[in-house]
């Protein structure tokens, strides 16, 4: 199936990202996010992203004007209507995906893909609120989406081989490397990465190394690009527990289990560098 106009929803650090990529890999991209106000915060974020990226002569001024002719901005769903491929990349809410899903099918052309980006939501029961699971997967790219090479497709166990045959070849499109993972909580990465993340906070609760030495010691001793608080707060304090929490419910693994100062953290509103306050404070 030929791919010509993509759908993002969500403008979000994710849906925004992941917009911005299938517009600079030459893709009509149209993202949709709920009011106007969001929908001009996420786009000023990926224009500024189009800026730096030419004032440091990385794209000329062509590319990015093209960049900006193929990107669309939306408050209406049915603006989507005539997408090929849909990424979906919502608030990771269960009851939020069961209402959005069966929307989308309704106003989709029938051979349409439905893609989520959660990070380890159940896809498979997304695609049961609709009447195409076989056309339903997930795609999961990593913060931030324009610079991180890897995306995980995720095939439910009603994924016909044909959508994930597509969905391969366009990955490759965006210049991404693929890995396919089953829809089981947490697919490759974050059923690794998590544990390594809440275990950091859990060093700090008990009082057995700073927040600055455990960065710095990750970050020297491992050679990781960042350390894990400010991995946490890049990728949102929010986001880790719901993934925690997710993990957590489908296996009951107490490895998993969301530490008492991350949700404290997230219910007082620090979610990391987004909201400019978590493990440390930004202007
Ligand atoms: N668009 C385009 N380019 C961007 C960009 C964006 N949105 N954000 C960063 N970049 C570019 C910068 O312009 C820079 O380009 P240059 O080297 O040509 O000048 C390059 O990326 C590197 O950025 P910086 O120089 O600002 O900073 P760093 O060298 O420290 O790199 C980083 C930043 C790429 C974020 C690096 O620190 C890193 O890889 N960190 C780890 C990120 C990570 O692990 N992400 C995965 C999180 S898990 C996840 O997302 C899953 C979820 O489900 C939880």
């Amino acid at each position: 199936m030929e791919i010509r106009k993509v759908g993002v929803i969500g403008c979000g650090l994710m849906g925004g990202g992941i917009a911005q990529t299938c517009a600079q890999s030459g893709y009509q991209t149209i993202v949709r996010e709920v009011n106007q106000p969001l929908l001009e915060k996420g786009l000023s974020r990926i224009y500024s992203a189009w800026d730096k990226m030419e004032g440091k002569k990385k794209i000329t001024s062509q590319q990015a004007v093209e960049y900006r002719q193929n990107l669309q901005g939306t408050i209406g769903l049915t603006d989507l209507a005539d997408c090929d491929l849909i990424i979906e990349a919502v608030i990771e809410n269960m009851e939020e995906k069961l209402r959005l899903y069966p929307a989308l099918d309704h106003l989709l052309k029938p051979e349409a893909l439905l893609l989520s980006n959660t990070s380890s939501l159940n896809i498979t029961q997304m695609g049961a609120v609709t009447k195409r699971p076989d056309k339903i997967a997930g795609l999961h790219f990593f913060n931030p989406a324009p610079v991180m090479q890897l995306v995980e497709i995720v095939r439910t166990i009603s994924t016909s081989e044909e959508t994930i045959e597509t969905v391969q070849h366009f990955a490759q499109t965006l210049g991404k490397t693929s890995v396919l993972a089953k829809d089981t909580a947490g697919f490759i990465v974050n059923f690794l990465l998590i544990p390594y993340l809440i275990s950091a906070i859990r060093m700090l609760e008990n009082g057995m190394a700073t927040r600055d030495d455990i960065d710095t010691a990750m970050k020297l001793g491992c050679g990781y690009p960042m350390g894990p608080f400010t991995l946490l707060d890049y990728v949102g304090l929010d986001t880790t527990l719901w993934a925690a929490e997710a993990i957590y419910n489908e296996y009951k693994d107490p490895l998993y289990a969301p530490p008492p100062l991350l949700r404290r953290m997230v219910q007082s509103g620090q979610y990391g560098k987004k909201s400019g306050k978590g493990f440390y404070t930004y202007e």
